[in-house]
């Protein structure tokens, strides 16, 4: 369990929300002029209906809330429910079609052909190459001039990939093309929410799609030649050739039929591996590091719980298991800001019904883990950062029926466990050494695209800690 905590005399704390949507206006209008995200188009029955519809140019849209037809849609009916076309359509220059937005029979295929590479990332193969590219962030950190404030976003999203590159290439990723590739996917998920809202409206798309493809293209180029040139190697024989996540991709048989990946499909696959990768832990660690900044007295006491649990040495394999405090802020962020807002799904045949509505071929069905986790009638006090809810009666019920930030069902997410891992590292490592504090004014306002990001990034203040003794934590 760690060591003890509770709320004491801690005020309920509401992190950033955006308001309601008050006005009519059009759904796919408003997204379609960009700028906005749906979040801020969310009236407030969003947040309290069983299920609700909408349209969106002439698609008609249901949103899910209530646990059992959320259930429904995602693992008992999932074949019924394939993920939306527009998903597809939209990562393919970044993924091709890969195992995200796959479906059907290719999906089936290309998830027995990544397990493998899965199988080969254990945990406790990853742990060694995660704790080397957090230790090369605390050097960076402590290199910084500490009075500047901190782009947390940035640097999550950099150490993140790093992480995911040395798992998958055996290889670091420098900082210059981590921030390149931040940019181009923000970039990327502006123009993409554009593609799909023009789309429905059956207006012109060419133009950001041309860019999706512009940015798609340059993110690709930080790993593309990589995988080529290990394909060469292993066609040439060399010896000694890395065993990481590539390799074991690269080797991957199908079970069933024997196919396996060209070089041009790994490409994809680790294009997904990547951003899937990295992305959504980036932004759940800035947002964990924003709640704690905002709680000093609970950033304390997690500091505490490393502290006893750790001492002065260096993190092993399964030392994060005794972290609970830590474990209960990360699911607390993963509740209030899950880095995928929205799974869109779309009916493939007609016949069915959702909560007694018919359900026609084409209908858009929306799954939104911002909604049910944020529910007036799925959670007490649902805005409430409260970490401490997890450990009562009543938060443990609501998590049972209306938790999801990595999914659920046959497509959810394989990266769960590795995400836990490097988070809580990367938590517990950065609150040892520093002091998180809020930059006077700087309130980052979340905004739901692919991803959910902060509008302007999210920046802290780093103060190194100091031990009784008066010398910087080892
Ligand atoms: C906090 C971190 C993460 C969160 C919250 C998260 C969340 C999710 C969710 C919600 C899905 C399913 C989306 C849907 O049903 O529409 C998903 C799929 C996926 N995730 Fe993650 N993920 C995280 C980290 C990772 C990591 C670290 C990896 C790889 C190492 C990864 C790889 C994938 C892949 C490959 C899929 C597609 C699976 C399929 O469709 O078969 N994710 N993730």
């Amino acid at each position: 369990m760690g060591v003890g905590y509770s709320r004491g005399a801690m005020q309920p704390y509401v992190p950033p929300k955006p308001g309601y949507r008050s006005g009519a206006g059009r759904l796919g209008g408003v997204l379609a002029r960009g700028g906005r995200s749906i979040l801020n188009l969310l009236p407030r029955q969003a947040y309290t209906v069983q299920m609700g519809q909408a349209r969106i140019g002439r698609r008609r849209v249901f949103l899910v809330n209530a646990p059992e037809t959320v259930r429904s849609v995602l693992v008992t009916d999932a074949q019924h429910y394939p993920k939306h076309h527009y998903i597809e359509d939209i990562l393919r220059p970044l993924i091709g079609v890969s195992l995200f937005n796959a479906n059907g029979a290719d999906w089936a295929q290309q998830r027995r052909l990544v397990d493998q590479a899965f199988a080969a990332a254990n945990l406790r193969r990853a742990f060694p190459l995660m704790r080397a590219a957090v230790d090369d962030l605390l050097d960076r950190l402590a290199r910084r001039d500490a009075r500047e404030p901190w782009p947390a976003d940035v640097a999550m999203a950099h150490v993140t990939a790093d992480i995911i590159f040395r798992t998958i290439l055996s290889t670091p990723l420098a900082p210059e093309p981590a921030q390149q590739v931040h940019d181009a996917f923000r970039s990327y998920q502006e123009n993409a929410q554009r593609v799909m809202a023009l789309s429905a409206l059956h207006l012109p798309t060419w133009l950001h799609r041309w860019r999706c493809r512009q940015m798609g293209a340059r993110i690709r180029a930080s790993f593309a030649p990589l995988v080529h040139a290990r394909y060469a190697a292993v066609a040439r024989g060399e010896a000694d050739l890395p065993q990481d996540m590539l390799a074991a991709l690269i080797a991957a048989r199908d079970p069933d039929t024997g196919a396996r990946l060209s070089a041009a499909q790994a490409v994809d696959q680790v294009a997904t591996l990547f951003l899937a990768g990295h992305e959504t832990s980036a932004s759940t660690l800035a947002w964990a590091l924003y709640l704690l900044a905002c709680q000093p007295e609970l950033q304390q006491q997690v500091r505490d719980e490393v502290a006893a649990a750790w001492g002065d040495r260096a993190p092993e394999f399964g030392d994060t298991r005794h972290l609970a405090l830590t474990q209960d802020v990360f699911k607390e962020t993963l509740r209030l800001y899950p880095p995928i807002a929205f799974y869109l799904r779309e009916a493939a045949e007609a016949g069915r019904c959702l909560r007694d509505k018919p359900v026609a071929q084409g209908d858009m069905v929306a799954v939104s883990p911002w909604i049910v986790h944020r529910h007036e009638g799925l959670w007490a006090q649902p805005d409430v950062f409260d970490p401490c809810r997890f450990r009562t009666e009543a938060g443990l019920a609501s998590a049972r029926g209306a938790y999801l930030p990595f999914g659920m069902g046959p497509r959810a997410c394989p990266g769960a466990a590795f995400a836990t891992q490097e988070s809580l590292l990367l938590l517990a490592q950065i609150v040892r050494r520093f002091r998180i504090e809020t930059v006077a004014g700087a309130v980052p306002v979340p905004v739901a695209r692919l991803t959910l990001r902060a509008l302007g990034g999210v920046r802290l203040c780093l103060r190194p800690v100091r031990s009784p003794s008066g010398v910087p934590q080892a």
